[in-house]
């Protein structure tokens, strides 16, 4: 029999605290042991009692509690963790752990662990948007605390946005069930560009547009999860960086050709999912344009086409482009495909509250005599579904790929987990 992950579940004061008895429940089916540790506001919120009921353990709270720290003291209690989940996390107490505060359990819990912790954050979504609160996460998530959520949509204070916490089977999916994708890209070297390019005109000034990057790291963390060594080159957004993978910074679309060139020679897989400046200035002004109420002409001649200059390699990378289209999706994007000389490419139709600068978006994925939709979904699981698409579509290094059949069968299994987990949502 396996062992069982042991769980420490950190429950703090929030609304959101009335799911995680179900959340505990998530975690035993999936075969953890879980222990609860509630923070004082945590117990005005629910009672110890129903988390003692669904865990099977008496509900821990207080630091000075003489009888609970004979049976297991804060410091075994912290080794005995595999695993801390913070859920939900409230905007104080993760201040007080990017404080690295040790004045009650839980946060004394979490400095003395040497455990991963995880956070589930849930809060109202202006304290979510808190600069403070913003600044807090980066904080943890540069020290490698992983963060799952939140969610958006309607709150219990009656906003809607973000700051909902993760539902309990997909927090308990997340951290107990391997990846649908684990596996598929296991080893291979993955290029991807991300973001918007900003082409300066003068000191002050650039031209630019509205990608916001999140596909582009969407792709980066499911190809990180199938296994692949993973390296995105990004345009500037306001994205943290997702765990084990290579960020390099860059901003007009010369940077980012010249920060290709210099990676793509170690790639098996180049995928651009960067909205890439079609056209840059001829020259960028040294001082500020003056304003001198007539009109100002400004020359532009087309900037580099990076993944044009990738698929026109002798030796290249399996090459994946993106297509944003308003109209005639898919004849626009397989002439794109042909016209590029690419292997794949990732199709959406710009509008209706998809693909730029949201958290949605659907696909219509083409290859030379092929294609395939996915369907419209959060960017993680549409890219998720991408990856499976380019695994199986992946040439045979030299001929014939060795375990080529594994794979596929593989590919096949990734994508009915993925459909089922959509589905159970
Ligand atoms: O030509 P268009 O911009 O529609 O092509 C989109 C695809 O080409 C995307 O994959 C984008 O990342 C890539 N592209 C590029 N360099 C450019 C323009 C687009 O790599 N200068």
């Amino acid at each position: 029999m396996t062992p069982k992950t042991r769980i420490l579940l950190g429950v703090t004061g929030g609304i959101a605290a009335y799911k995680s008895p179900d959340l505990v429940r998530r975690l035993i089916e999936r075969g953890a042991e879980v222990q609860v540790v509630m923070t004082a506001a945590a117990k005005r919120f629910v009672s110890p009692m129903s988390f003692q009921a669904v865990s099977g353990r008496p509900t821990r709270s207080d630091l000075w509690d003489s009888t609970a720290e004979s049976a297991m003291g804060h410091i075994e209690l912290a080794r005995w963790a595999q695993l801390v989940l913070i859920a939900p996390a409230s905007a104080d107490f993760i201040a007080r752990l990017a404080g690295g505060r040790a004045d009650d359990l839980l946060s004394t819990l979490c400095v003395a662990t040497e455990a991963s912790i995880v956070l589930a954050p849930a809060m109202n979504r202006i304290m979510w948007a808190n600069k403070a609160t913003q600044a807090n996460v980066e904080l943890l998530i540069s020290r490698g605390v992983r963060i799952l959520g939140p969610a958006a949509g309607n709150q219990a204070c009656g906003e809607v946005g973000a700051g909902r916490m993760w539902e309990p089977v997909k927090l308990a999916e997340s951290l107990l069930e391997p990846p649908a994708n684990a596996g598929l890209l296991a080893g291979l070297n993955i290029l991807i560009t991300a973001g918007p390019t900003r082409e300066r005109l003068d000191p002050v000034r650039y031209l630019t547009n509205r990608s916001s990057g999140k596909m582009g790291f969407a792709v980066a963390a499911a190809a990180r999860e199938a296994g692949a060594h993973v390296t995105i080159v990004t345009g500037p957004v306001q994205l943290p960086t997702p765990a084990g993978i290579t960020r390099i910074n860059v901003e007009s679309a010369r940077d980012m050709y010249a920060a290709v060139h210099r990676h793509v020679a170690e790639a098996d897989v180049f995928i651009a999912a960067a909205a890439v400046a079609d056209f840059q200035p001829v020259t960028i002004a040294k001082q500020k344009i003056k304003k001198q109420g007539v009109s100002v002409n400004i020359e532009l001649e087309p900037a580099p086409d990076i993944v044009r200059s990738v698929a026109e390699m002798a030796k290249r990378p399996f090459v994946v482009g993106f297509a944003a289209e308003t109209d005639d999706v898919e004849n626009n994007a397989r002439s794109k495909l042909k016209r590029k000389k690419l292997d794949m490419i990732a199709a959406n139709q710009v509008g209706d509250g998809i693909a730029f600068d949201c958290d949605d978006n659907a696909l219509t994925v083409l290859w030379p005599g092929g294609k395939t939709d996915v369907a419209r979904g959060p960017k993680i699981d549409v890219a998720r579904e991408l990856i499976a698409i380019i695994a199986k579509r992946l040439p045979p290094p030299g001929g014939p790929r060795r375990g080529a059949r594994k794979r596929r069968t593989a590919v096949a299994d990734s994508r009915n987990r993925l459909r089922s987990r959509r589905a159970r949502r």
